[in-house]
């Protein structure tokens, strides 16, 4: 098969082959990768695309140390079930990696709930982002996240939960909101927008979750993103002691120690979801946004008009400070209003920004993270 080699190193980095790469290195589902790889084909799964599929998804991410196991074969079955059905013809080495996987996983059906992954995500700024001040010159994050395929491990904290994906690309879209910010994240999970907040220079970050699983899972991805990460992004801050993770659960965090935060910004993402915590939860964040001297009392209730530019578009919003921003999926309504009530009552003011302040879609090729689902709402003391 003869492959133009200039040509296939140019689509890395050129939608479509660049959401291909992009979706197979975050673990997207096979259904996702086969609907991309159809549109780098032009509804078919050619030569040429299969070619990217072998020497740019595959031998990239075993060249990266990325173990993608059992996803692989899943991914691989799929693909090679579509080719056939189509009577075209798979690539040798698609077929021999499969083989190759099929008789050296024969266990992997029982570990696969249990083992860890790394999924590599790919923010992927549009060319009219350019001057965003979070834009890095590849107009490429990525974020390498160790995480369980387990949705219920480490108390659900070792998933990243599509909330996250959505604050994230919140955080990367509105820099200057939290530019020299000190930010405190409540169920912080794996840790993503640790990374975020340190790309943005927020003046100091700290990540923090009830879990000890947990917690251990994100100090290990803070660090290897900020720490040994060989990112291609020199702009990233890359000192990991600015990201502090530590043990605070809602239930038992003392007025003391969260007066002691003193935070900017208070975030969270996919955190209000159990009604036996949410009293404990809204607690914290009323601590948290009351401020710790009567002077942060005195800023919460000063409103300063500012603006936010994105796309060559204004953003005006109010800042408060402290402010939370809690981004949120509406799974179930009686939890959601159960959540408005407990706040309502701890003179917390929350107003939904979803349509005001859409972030850009950094992430296009993450078909399976449902965007438009994710609500989020920006919340002060009163
Ligand atoms: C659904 S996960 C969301 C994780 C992450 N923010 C994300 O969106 O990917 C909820 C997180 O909140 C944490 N959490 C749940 N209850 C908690 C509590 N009572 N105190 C502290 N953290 C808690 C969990 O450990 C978990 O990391």
């Amino acid at each position: 098969m003869a492959i133009n080699e200039d040509r296939e190193e140019h689509d890395t980095f050129t939608p479509p082959y660049l959401h291909l790469i992009s979706a197979f290195l975050a673990m997207e589902p096979p259904d996702v990768m086969i609907s991309l790889a159809r549109e780098c084909g032009g509804g078919f799964i050619g030569d040429r695309v299969q070619s990217f599929i072998w020497n740019g998804c595959i031998c990239e991410a075993m060249k990266i140390g990325l173990c993608q196991g059992p996803y692989l074969r899943r991914v691989l079955k799929k693909l090679i079930a579509e080719i056939e059905s189509e009577r075209g013809v798979v690539l040798d080495e698609l077929y021999e990696h499969y083989a190759y996987i099929m008789a050296s996983s024969k266990d992997d059906n029982s570990a696969e709930g249990k083992s860890k992954i790394v999924k590599k995500i790919s923010f992927l700024f549009p060319d009219d982002c350019a001057k965003l001040l979070s834009c890095p010159k590849s107009k490429k994050l990525e974020v390498s996240l160790q995480c369980s395929l387990n949705l219920l491990e480490g108390d659900t904290g070792c998933s990243i939960w599509p909330s996250s994906l959505y604050l994230a690309e919140f955080v990367l879209s509105f820099p200057e909101l939290f530019f020299n910010k000190s930010c405190l994240e409540v169920g912080s999970g794996v840790g993503l927008l640790g990374v975020c907040l340190a790309h943005v220079k927020a003046s100091s970050i700290i990540l923090s979750d009830g879990d000890l699983s947990t917690l251990v899972n994100m100090r290990q991805n803070v660090e290897s993103n900020l720490m040994h990460s060989n990112t291609n992004v020199p702009e990233v801050n890359k000192d990991p002691t600015m990201v502090q993770c530590v043990h605070l659960p809602w239930e038992s965090a003392t007025e003391t120690e969260l007066r002691n935060y003193a935070p900017d910004i208070v975030l969270g993402a996919d955190v209000i979801y159990d009604p036996v915590c949410l009293p404990h939860l809204v607690r914290v964040l009323s601590i948290l946004l009351k401020g710790s001297t009567p002077y942060d009392a005195d800023k919460s209730r000063m409103a300063n008009q500012s603006t936010a530019t994105c796309s060559g578009r204004s953003f005006p919003f109010l800042d408060p400070c402290p402010v939370a921003y809690i981004a949120y999926v509406i799974r179930n309504l009686e939890t959601y209003n159960c959540f408005l009530r407990l706040t309502e009552e701890a003179n917390l003011c929350v107003t939904d920004m979803t349509e005001a302040m859409q972030p850009v879609d950094l992430l296009p090729y993450a078909k399976s993270y449902e965007r438009s689902r994710v609500r989020i709402f920006s919340i002060a003391y009163l």
